[in-house]
């Protein structure tokens, strides 16, 4: 008897094109249209009140644009089919749906535990804004469950890491993560993937309870556009839904199409920047012009073995230290033609920046040794122009 068939698994970068969007649309349009509406209609008050008790046979109508709108809705059946979650929900930015999401998680009393490498606003929203309402925290070094199992208390509600990080891109293993932080007890392990996307990394599939992105990076992909969203288990997203009702933070539908039509080829453009980063991550080790790379894939990077074990790709950002200092760096900076000077990353267009010139301008060199940052490092997030071409342009850059 021949072998019982196994149900064919589709790849990320077709589940990127279809994963999440309606059998049928309005008109039998291929591409999905956009709500632009501020507000949802009722044919008469039977109407309402069925819609009101939850009968209306539509589970997707919407009634106000602050708490729905079908083309959000889309772009959230999307991404929460790339992560593997439940359900997913969107936001004006990728700072809107992490500073949401941890509202709706904790409470006066509690306790977070994020990681020192996590997004400088996110770290800034914990011990500034958190803080003012009686929420207690502790950092903890990048990638270090074991400072991380010493951090846990009892009233340890929320766990915030990020892999790969910024701008040094060290990895977290989220699999020990997850066990560490459940052998706890009750706190959530909320995950920033924006540098791994879901074409690199599915956090869920690790055991974490959400997985963020800042949408403005790669989800969307071509720097026009700003939004974030949140995945997870139904009964997480649907506190955090609830909540982004009342604080507001919701995406624009026009957005949420933009950000809809950037995931298509969120499998192709990946693809294309993992393998670009990792030639010039490559080209720039042993260069006599630069003192060190930091790009998870390599051996000299100090997360290799996780990055490596769990990443299908290193992503598109690869950091490193140019030989003569800040000056030398800008140097470089000044010389690139085709990579722009810019913040931001995960886009079509190859970008650099200086973090010392850029997020951490106003830290005086002591400040920036006590954090990590070396003066002369660069920041380069490739976009999807030829891998020769961005090579050609960092290497005569660096004459
Ligand atoms: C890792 C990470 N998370 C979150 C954010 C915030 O996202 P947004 O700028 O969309 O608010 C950023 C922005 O740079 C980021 O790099």
């Amino acid at each position: 008897m021949a072998a019982p068939r196994q149900p064919h698994r589709r790849a990320d970068s077709t589940a990127a094109v279809h994963a999440g969007a309606p059998a049928e649309r309005p008109h039998h349009a291929l591409a999905p249209g956009v709500a632009q509406t501020a507000t949802f209609t009722f044919r008469d008050t039977a109407d309402l009140e069925r819609y009101m008790r939850g009968e209306d046979a539509d589970a997707d109508r919407e009634e106000y644009g602050r708490y729905g709108n079908p083309t959000v809705r889309e772009l959230e059946h999307r991404v929460a089919a790339l992560e593997g979650a439940e359900d997913a929900a969107a936001f004006a930015s990728g700072m809107a749906a992490v500073t949401t999401t941890a509202l709706a998680l904790v409470k006066a009393g509690d306790h977070v535990v994020l990681f020192e490498d996590c997004y400088r606003r996110t770290r800034q929203f914990v011990r500034q804004h958190l803080a003012r309402f009686g929420v207690e925290h502790t950092l903890v070094p990048p990638g270090d469950t074991t400072a991380l199992a010493a951090a846990l208390r009892p009233s340890t509600r929320l766990v915030l890491a990020e892999t790969p990080t910024n701008p040094y891109l060290y990895c977290t293993d989220l699999e020990e993560l997850s066990r560490v932080v459940r052998a706890h007890g009750r706190a959530r392990t909320l995950v920033d993937s924006t540098f791994a996307t879901p074409i690199n990394l599915r956090p869920l599939e690790l055991g974490v309870d959400l997985v963020v992105h800042s949408a403005t990076k790669y989800l969307s992909g071509h720097n026009d556009v700003l939004a974030g969203v949140v995945a997870g288990a139904q009964h997480l997203i649907s506190l955090v839904r609830d909540l982004r009702g009342v604080l507001g933070g919701v995406l624009d539908p026009h957005a949420a199409f933009l950000v809809s039509r950037g995931l298509k080829t969120l499998g192709v453009r990946v693809a294309r920047q993992n393998e670009a980063a990792l030639a010039v991550a490559r080209a720039l080790e042993g260069h006599p012009a630069i003192e060190r790379v930091f790009y998870p894939l390599l051996e000299s990077h100090p997360s290799h073995a996780v990055a490596s074990r769990t990443l299908r790709g290193g992503g598109g950002v690869v950091s490193f230290i140019v030989r003569g200092g800040r000056a030398a760096a800008s140097r470089f900076v000044d010389a690139c033609r085709l990579a722009t000077i810019a913040p931001s990353l995960g886009g079509v267009e190859t970008l650099v920046e200086q973090p010392s010139l850029m997020s951490f301008f106003e830290l005086s060199e002591e400040e920036l040794s006590a954090i990590g940052i070396d003066p002369a490092l660069i920041r380069l997030a490739v976009g999807v122009e030829e891998t020769s071409d961005i090579l050609a342009d960092v290497l005569r850059a660096l004459e």
